[in-house]
């Protein structure tokens, strides 16, 4: 891994474009996380998971078969897709001229997208669109493979986890708080399933690189955990001192 600032050419030649990756299971915070390191640093934020649910969804509504992996690398080619945030706060998923952000974060989307993100065309046709995510002044980019393939030189990489009971525990209270009525079994089952797919697919599977630090937010708090990341982001060069309070 290149770490900035600590050789002479990266002295007189910082990236001007600097990555931190941030991969993790179904539920460990890294979307939290992510986006608020990204808005700390003033850096763009990838959710690259938001991808792949709008390839599920979009593809479920433009009527392709469920198992038509080559429909859904088309759609993937052509995916003409902008995230923004609405004036308070709120994340923004732009396609067709519609926000799909609130449709996104279903259930059932999230399994539709583990299964669109399964097949090797998808992912391969959604590499260029996620690298050019990577533009001055610097990129949080979360997902699972971010740094095992998308961005295996970024400056810093971080594998996030948390137990399945604490995922299934987080997913739960958000879901309640929507004043959907879920079952915390059920959540816990689905969970595991994706853990399942997402780690043994023959195409990037989810995985921590050997040179990606592991941090574990089973009984930390989101507040916590970005402060170490924006910590080591310091030490490693990729920022300037004021930004870790
Ligand atoms: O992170 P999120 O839960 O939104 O991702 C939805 C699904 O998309 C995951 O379960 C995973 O199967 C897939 N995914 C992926 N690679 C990524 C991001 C997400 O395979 N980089």
């Amino acid at each position: 891994m290149k770490a900035l600032g600590s050789d002479a050419d990266s002295d007189r030649n910082p990236d001007p474009a600097p990555v931190i990756t941030i991969d993790g299971p179904s539920g460990s915070g890294k979307g939290t996380i992510a986006r608020a390191v990204a808005r700390q640093l003033g850096w763009t934020w990838l959710d690259s998971g938001a991808l792949y649910r709008l390839v599920g969804l979009a593809g479920q509504r433009a009527g392709l078969s469920a198992h038509d992996e080559q429909a859904h690398a088309r759609l993937a080619q052509g995916l003409s897709v902008r995230f923004t945030a609405s004036p308070d706060g709120e994340d923004e998923v732009w396609f067709e001229g519609r926000n799909w952000a609130g449709d996104l974060r279903d259930e059932a989307v999230g399994r539709l997208a583990s299964q669109v993100a399964a097949w090797p065309l998808v992912r391969a046709a959604l590499i260029d669109l996620q690298r050019a995510f990577k533009r001055p002044p610097g990129l949080v980019a979360d997902g699972r493979d971010m740094g095992s393939a998308l961005f295996p030189d970024a400056n810093l990489k971080i594998f996030l986890t948390a137990s399945v009971e604490e995922r299934a525990r987080r997913r739960y209270k958000q879901l309640k708080d929507k004043g959907l009525d879920v079952s915390l079994a059920d959540l816990s089952r689905d969970i595991q399933e994706r853990d399942q797919r997402d780690s043994t697919r023959a195409a990037s599977p989810l995985r921590q690189s050997d040179d990606a630090l592991l941090i574990d937010s089973t009984s930390r708090d989101v507040g916590q955990i970005v402060k170490q990341i924006l910590t080591v982001a310091q030490c490693r060069g990729l920022m300037g001192p004021s930004l870790v309070g």
